[in-house]
């Protein structure tokens, strides 16, 4: 059955847990086919299992976001595996929580290269592609924090609202060539990153959410699948929050 997204192929960074995982899903579930890096092997492994189990078939690749040779391997060998790549989700990215005065500077330099660095080596070994073959769909996924700030995140903030920075100069670099670029600003979403939050802090959290609860993956997940679809066209430079209200701008 052709769906929406039948013939493309989609690279979701970091997608074998959290919202990436439920992104992968999504997209495979519109009729992509989806590829994925991860860091940790046996996590990869486990989360495979756990798929196949359910009908789904996801190329994964050991590759750190950080590492930009390895990033361009991995693109050659999706291209080889799948075929040229028609989407990108900017997913990948890690919390070093601790407040400043306390942060070390690796936890600065981790926390910049994974969410950061990690956009400019994956982003810029397909952009050359997209161009050339008059289509692509960039997302990259930030958070509410980014836009509110948050104790204890001054490197994780930092990262995030620069995402969105680069997705409006992007977006308007690529705007002519079928490219978008959008940012999605995720609010606390019931994942593996938010439950490491202290209960309290999380209990407090949730308080201050109108809708009364995290959100669910799923619910990101749905928003990506939009915005990388040919109906989404006009949409781009655009920073689409989904927060249960906890933010408005
Ligand atoms: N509100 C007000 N004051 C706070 C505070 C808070 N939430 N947290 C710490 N402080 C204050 C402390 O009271 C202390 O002040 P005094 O010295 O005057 O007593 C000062 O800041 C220093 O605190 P500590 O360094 O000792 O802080 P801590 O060890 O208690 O913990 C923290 C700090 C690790 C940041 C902890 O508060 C925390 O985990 N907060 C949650 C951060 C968060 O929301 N992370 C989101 C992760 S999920 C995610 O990132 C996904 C997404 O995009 C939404």
């Amino acid at each position: 059955m052709k769906t929406e997204l039948t013939g493309r192929v989609a690279l979701v960074t970091g997608g074998t847990s959290g919202i990436g995982a439920a992104i992968c899903r999504q997209l495979a579930d519109s009729g992509a086919r989806v590829a994925t890096n991860y860091r940790n092997e046996d996590k990869a492994r486990q989360w495979l299992s756990e798929v196949r189990a359910q009908g789904y078939d996801f190329q994964t690749y050991g590759v750190d976001v950080r590492d930009f040779e390895g990033c361009g391997q991995m693109v050659a060998a999706i291209e080889k595996d799948l075929g040229p790549i028609d989407i990108v989700v900017n997913n990948a990215g890690i919390t070093m929580d601790v407040t400043f005065r306390k942060m070390a500077r690796e936890q600065w330099d981790t926390v910049l290269g994974i969410n950061l660095d990690g956009l400019f080596n994956v982003t810029r070994q397909v952009i050359g592609g997209m161009i050339d073959r008059g289509f692509g769909r960039i997302i990259n996924i930030s958070s509410i924090n980014a836009q509110k700030g948050q104790i204890g995140q001054a490197n994780y903030t930092t990262t995030k609202a620069g995402m969105h920075g680069f997705t409006m100069s992007l977006a308007q670099e690529v705007a002519r060539k079928g490219i978008t670029v959008n940012t999605v600003s995720p609010g606390y979403i019931a994942t593996e990153m938010v439950m490491a939050v202290p209960e309290n802090i999380r209990n407090q959290i949730i308080a201050q959410v109108p809708v009364g609860r995290l959100g669910e993956a799923q619910e990101v997940a749905y928003l990506v699948d939009f915005l990388v679809s040919d109906k989404a066209c006009f949409i781009t430079g655009a920073n689409l929050a989904m927060n249960g209200g906890q933010h408005m701008m």
